[in-house]
């Protein structure tokens, strides 16, 4: 798989393809930018054990060099880059980790059919600069009568927690135990799963974790989908069905900037767009408060609420959310 980098600028911007890498760049004001295939930086090094995993993060702490964690199910994408890109302009080292987790799939889900691209991921991983790549078995991370699992926190009972039960148990464990097996200064997770970092937030802070975790902007294609590592599920014709998704999120921004603070009125509207642009299969598409999820009827009074949707496209289930902030208010989930 290629990976691109500019030219045009001394940063390392990295990306999957040649429209990624010019859609990233032009985002970030880099105008006409020359691209060039990127040689890998260093060979990332491979880590299936646990213990080689906590030794070396030990190691690299023994020599005051800043770690940070980028937790991955694979299937790599410009996204996940973005987040090891965030990483390393924080922290020295970039640890990665790719793990298709079972406990977070339900009976019914694509645990089998999750796409599985190790050899890429790695080279994509190299060219991002990620330092060391944790690919453990299923067994070396739950090996048998293995039963302890996390309580997720209360933000987790809504929506993705409905729709998908257990999933966020098996989300907040696995998250946990890459914690203690990676003891990092920082963790880097995307804001596109906008209820996963909240409920990932608020175990780290209830249960002590020492790491310092931070969002990250999602990343889209051009046309405004968002990347998704089930994109690629997707037919030619459900691609553009798919458009409904993110145009719904814009829909509700609109009505949002327009005055409306009616939150049934701005699920309605997200409703409609999704409708009218041929997604009828809707889990949800809601305005709630965008701290703890909760509906309230007038948002109005709020810090920020968020505009969260879940809607299947063909057979392919797509999640997306966009923050409304008040002006002058922060619209990050920190
Ligand atoms: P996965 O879906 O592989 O996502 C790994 C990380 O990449 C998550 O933090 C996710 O929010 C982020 N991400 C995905 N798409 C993104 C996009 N378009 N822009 C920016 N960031 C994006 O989320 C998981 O894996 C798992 O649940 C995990 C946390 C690894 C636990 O198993």
């Amino acid at each position: 798989m290629p990976t691109y980098l500019s030219l045009s600028d001394s940063s390392r911007w990295v990306a999957l393809d040649e429209s990624h890498a010019r859609a990233m760049l032009e985002r970030r004001g880099v105008a006409n930018p020359q691209l060039a295939l990127l040689p890998a930086a260093q060979r990332v090094e491979v880590v299936e054990s646990g213990d080689n995993l906590r030794e070396l993060v030990w190691e690299c702490r023994r020599r005051g060099r800043t770690t940070g964690l980028v937790p991955t199910m694979g299937a790599l994408h410009a996204g996940h880059l973005s987040l090891v890109e965030t990483c390393l302009a924080r922290n020295e080292l970039a640890i990665a980790t790719i793990f298709v987790n079972p406990t977070q799939f339900g009976p019914n889900e694509d645990l089998d059919r999750y796409p599985r691209t190790l050899d890429a991921d790695l080279t994509a991983l190299e060219a991002a600069g990620a330092a060391y790549c944790f690919v453990p078995s299923v067994d070396e991370m739950y090996p048998a009568g293995c039963t302890t699992a996390v309580a997720p926190p209360e933000v987790a009972r809504r929506w993705e927690g409905e729709c998908r039960p257990g999933h966020f148990a098996g989300v907040a464990t696995i998250v946990l135990k890459l914690f203690h097996l990676a003891p990092t200064d920082d963790a880097y997770f995307g804001l596109k799963d906008y209820q996963q970092l909240l409920v990932i937030r608020h175990m780290a802070r209830d249960l002590n974790v020492p790491i310092t975790i931070h969002s990250c902007e999602t990343v889209r294609e051009p046309d405004g989908l968002a990347l998704s590592s089930r994109n690629r599920y997707l037919s030619e014709g459900e691609r553009q069905t798919a458009l409904a998704v993110p145009s719904c999120l814009l829909a509700a921004q609109e009505a949002w900037t327009a005055g409306e603070r009616d939150s049934r009125r701005l699920s309605n509207c997200m409703e409609t767009t999704l409708r009218e642009g041929g997604v009828s299969d809707i889990d949800y598409a809601v305005v709630v408060d965008a701290q703890t999820l909760e509906p309230l009827e007038d948002v109005g009074e709020l810090r920020s609420a968020v505009a969260i949707v879940a809607a299947r496209v063909g057979a392919t289930r797509l999640i997306d959310n966009r923050v409304l902030s008040n002006p002058s208010t922060n619209a990050d989930a920190d």
